[in-house]
């Protein structure tokens, strides 16, 4: 059985580390949090999360903090690598021995695919991954799953298309190891030069179908979730082999209404550029603006259950 034991001091890196019984504990624990996140919470009181991004980030930074807000807690950041130390040319591990002395929790983003592991090795205080290189990205899975449970009432029986920059997109990274908890079929549609990291699935194929991919209209009549995602600019090392993938797939108004299910959900983990057209957002399938809130909810679960306060 698992309990709130489970979670209390620990670190959350990475969705090879959870099987079904956590991901629905966490799942529910969040059901909670999305009646505090109303009512108001005094959980995390007293307690201060660092929030260290050292990428872009619009929605994981900000939902990190207004969770430890929405709990009570405070919050110290950096934003910026280059108002840190980090510019100095210290170490991450040094980083993280320095900021674990202020604070009772650390999320962090950083570009390298080693970097959670990394940090958490040297951590004394819980340290959660917000987005590791092309590794993983577990929150947002987190937020993912929560989401389609409320879109689409269950996950088990679903069959979900993750659809674009498979290889570089940390979130359907995450997602897919996820998913083999439950009871679904996985379609990853992607051109050639973007399919999902081989090892990932390698890690899932005994334990769920999952099916690659290249043709976006003939797969859409099957899914129930629509994973759209960012052709991962960041990760190319030229403009032209960039310009070559950047608009393999564009899901608009006519695909959704010409191929897809009635009640097919879209989803994105944002930001989008082009591959979701703004004529899908008035769609009753438009799950992607709605799915942010629940980054809120499972953050809040989260860092209540690091910090065993829960
Ligand atoms: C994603 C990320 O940073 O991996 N964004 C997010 O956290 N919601 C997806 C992306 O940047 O494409």
């Amino acid at each position: 059985m698992v309990s709130k034991a489970d979670f209390k001091g620990k670190h959350f890196i990475s969705m090879s580390d959870y099987g079904r019984p956590q991901l629905d504990y966490i799942l529910n624990v969040a059901d909670e949090m999305a009646k505090l996140e109303k009512q108001g919470s005094q959980l995390a009181r007293g307690k201060v999360l660092a929030s260290l991004f050292m990428e872009p980030s619009t929605r994981t930074r900000l939902s990190f903090e207004s969770a430890m807000f929405r709990l009570s807690g405070s919050v110290t950041t950096v934003a910026d690598p280059m108002t840190s130390s980090i510019k100095k040319g210290e170490t991450l591990e040094d980083t993280i021995r320095t900021v674990m002395n202020y604070v009772d929790i650390i999320a962090m983003r950083h570009p390298d695919n080693d970097s959670a592991t990394r940090a958490a090795k040297v951590s004394t205080v819980p340290f959660i991954n917000g987005g590791s290189g092309t590794w993983e990205h577990p929150t947002q899975t987190l937020l993912d799953l929560h989401c389609m449970r409320t879109a689409k009432g269950r996950i088990d029986g679903l069959t979900i298309g993750m659809v674009g920059d498979l290889k570089n997109g940390r979130t359907v990274h995450s997602l897919l190891k996820a998913l083999r908890n439950y009871d679904v079929k996985v379609y990853c549609v992607a051109p050639d030069a973007l399919k999902m990291k081989p090892e990932v699935i390698e890690e899932v194929k005994d334990r769920i179908e999952v099916t690659e991919v290249s043709d976006l209209p003939r797969t859409m009549p099957e899914l129930d979730v629509v994973y759209m995602t960012r052709v991962q600019r960041e990760r190319f090392a030229t403009q032209e082999e960039y310009d070559k993938v950047k608009d393999s797939y564009i899901m608009d108004r006519k695909m959704v209404q010409k191929h897809g299910k009635k009640d097919v959900a879209i989803m994105h983990p944002l930001p989008r550029v082009n591959e979701i057209n703004t004529d899908v957002d008035d769609l009753p399938n438009a799950w992607y603006f709605r799915q942010m809130k629940h980054g809120i909810y499972t953050r809040m679960a989260i860092i209540a259950l690091a910090l065993g306060v829960y």
